[in-house]
């Protein structure tokens, strides 16, 4: 252990504890900009300078303890400083608070408002740095807010490993964008939003699509129907105040509809459906050619974007199911619509995802129109869904509870775990184990899937053989198990893994790029166990044993991988080049 004293106070503390924890721990909270507590820090802002005994002033994010230090947090001198640091960013970034999206949620805005920073006091020097880039469908890059914290190139090189993000020109003229100058939709970028999740203000956010939902609402000639993605409803309440985690499924239903949503249906359904088909192909090859393992799943379209790029040479190994919400955007405009007699034109279809990436899955190839129309027209983040829910001015939190409607709204626990990592496998084993073995399998909970874990692997025994299972979460972790399967087969040993489940972002969708600001880590998981917890309470925990699902296959699709649902339910993958340009 080592001694320090903080602002007079003995502590005992670990070694390697930088003096920001330290401070914390003893209840001082030093004012950071650049610092998360995700990512390495780099002291690049300045902010959380304090006082050594010596009179030595250091940034408290990167400097370790050492024994006897002296620390002081809160003089004078400190204040000033950090003032001064403030102003000087303050000086050179645009200050229009109400343009910007980040408005109310900024960290710059907040920081301004805990330092007492009201005013410019420096002499403003304008950026000539706009170049607004919106080139992706994805998201919007605004270099003119950047404060070059660097926390999105951290999390695009380091995290993702794509590598799309780097720091061009110097000084003040500073901005961070996409590698080459080129624009976002030109680069390696795989649409994950993870920059934007760690961006503390308005220089990387979604490109909202708000604007096309309120047309339809207002159109009396359309059908506007919504589907919401599982990691919503444990994540939108925090955008209400309510606690992390809270899952607000029945307001998320009662606010679509109040906000003039014809019909309500659930992602979750198609989460369920996913699996089937899923689980279908996971049978087929263990019964039939094991040597084609393992199986990759394909929910994630971040995921899918990297494996087109980085790994085309595996995408073979693909599952060809389409993700949950675009099998019930094809299912709305097919199965739905005639039974309804409801012509499929009329259908405007919105998913309400946690996601950045969904907007660009939505138009990526010809099998999203599976229908003969667009499947799913347009979609939205958590984050956008909350400013709509503002914008019409609903008291979200005292709204009643209510219920999506049928048939495409009813799910399973297997549904609802979709949106944390390991969720999909577990779901998928469910099935699949039933599929082969004509049984439930003994115990639905399969705990080595679950977590924040980077990387978790284990296995499970399917009608006495070992089925081994990796799944990843982050796409830098992804690499290391393709590397692992694409050695095993070069080498000619056995495959390290027969199934594999990726999610591009940490933790899964609970932490994606579209989710409320501010998510970190302990946030992903408090999300995670909100949904865990659903499934936990659920009657119907196996996505073969939805009702709605068995008579949708009865009615319509026939059985699971038939060559109806192969047309309208599965997808295909090209090789494309890592940069347009
Ligand atoms: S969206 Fe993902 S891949 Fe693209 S720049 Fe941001 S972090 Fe990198
Ligand atoms: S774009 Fe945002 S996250 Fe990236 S360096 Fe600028 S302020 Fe930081
Ligand atoms: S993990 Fe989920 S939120 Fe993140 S990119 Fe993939 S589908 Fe989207
Ligand atoms: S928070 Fe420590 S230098 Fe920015």
């Amino acid at each position: 252990m080592i001694h320090i004293t903080i602002n007079g106070i003995p502590r005992e503390v670990t070694e390697d504890t930088k003096i920001l924890h330290a401070a914390t721990m003893a209840g001082y909270h030093i004012p950071t900009l650049c610092y998360h507590q995700d990512l390495p820090p780099t002291g690049n802002c300045g902010l959380c300078v304090v006082e050594l005994g010596n009179g030595k002033v250091v940034r408290a994010c990167t400097t370790p303890v050492e024994e006897g230090m002296v620390i002081k947090t809160h003089t004078k001198r400190l204040f000033d400083l950090r003032k001064a640091g403030l102003e000087m960013i303050l000086s050179n970034h645009p200050n229009n608070c109400p343009e910007c999206i980040k408005n109310g949620h900024c960290e710059l805005q907040s920081l301004s408002e805990r330092l007492g920073v009201r005013c410019n006091v420096l002499p403003t020097i304008p950026r000539t740095i706009t170049r607004l880039d919106t080139s992706s469908p994805a998201l919007v890059l605004s270099p003119g807010y950047c404060i070059q914290c660097n926390r999105c190139v951290q999390v695009c090189n380091d995290v993702q490993e794509v590598h799309a993000l780097e720091a061009s020109e110097r000084g003040f003229e500073t901005f961070i964008g996409p590698t080459l100058n080129r624009q976002l939709e030109e680069s390696e970028c795989i649409k994950c939003g993870q920059c934007s999740a760690y961006c503390p203000v308005g220089a990387i956010y979604e490109a909202d699509d708000s604007d096309e939902i309120w047309n339809a609402i207002n159109d009396p000639d359309k059908i506007v129907v919504a589907q919401e993605a599982p990691a919503v409803r444990v994540a939108l309440g925090e955008e209400f105040g309510l606690p992390v985690g809270t899952n607000v499924r029945g307001k998320m239903y009662s606010a679509l509809r109040r906000l003039g949503f014809d019909y309500v249906f659930d992602t979750n359904f198609g989460a369920d459906l996913t699996i089937m088909e899923e689980a279908t192909e996971f049978a087929l090859i263990f019964k039939t050619n094991p040597d084609e393992f393992p199986l990759i799943t394909s929910c994630c379209p971040a995921w899918v974007d990297f494996l087109e790029k980085f790994y085309p040479d595996m995408i073979h190994y693909f599952s060809t199911a389409k993700s949950p919400h675009q099998m019930l955007g094809t299912m709305v405009k097919t199965y739905w619509a005639k039974k309804m007699n409801i012509p499929a034109e009329k259908i405007f279809l919105v998913s309400v995802m946690p996601c950045t990436a969904k907007k660009y899955e939505i138009e990526r190839m010809d099998t999203m129109f599976a229908s003969g129309y667009q499947d799913v027209d347009v979609t939205i983040t958590t984050r956008e869904f909350a400013r709509m829910i503002k914008a019409y001015g609903l008291d979200f939190v005292n709204l009643p509870d209510e219920e999506p409607d049928n048939p495409l709204g009813e799910y399973t626990g297997a549904g609802t775990i979709f949106g944390a990592s390991g969720g999909v496998m577990e779901a998928a084993l469910r099935t699949a184990y039933y599929l082969i073995t004509g049984e439930e399998l003994p115990d639905p909970n399969i705990n080595f899937v679950r977590g924040l874990h980077g990387i978790k692997t284990g296995k499970i025994d399917v009608a006495g053989n070992e089925v081994r299972i990796g799944v990843a979460s982050g796409i830098g972790n992804v690499r290391t198990l393709l590397d692992e399967v694409k050695k095993a087969k070069e080498e000619g040993k056995p495959i390290p893994y027969h199934f594999i489940e990726v999610m591009a972002c940490r933790g899964g969708c609970v932490g994606g790029g579209g989710q409320p600001w501010g998510s970190k880590m302990t946030i992903r998981k408090q999300r995670a166990k909100g949904l865990f917890t659903e499934d936990a309470e659920m009657q119907v925990r196996q996505s073969h044993n939805n009702k709605s699902i068995q008579k949708l296959y009865e009615e319509f699709l026939g059985k699971p991988n038939s060559e109806k649902a192969l047309k309208l339910l599965h997808t295909k993958y090209i090789p494309r080049p890592l940069f347009q340009k």
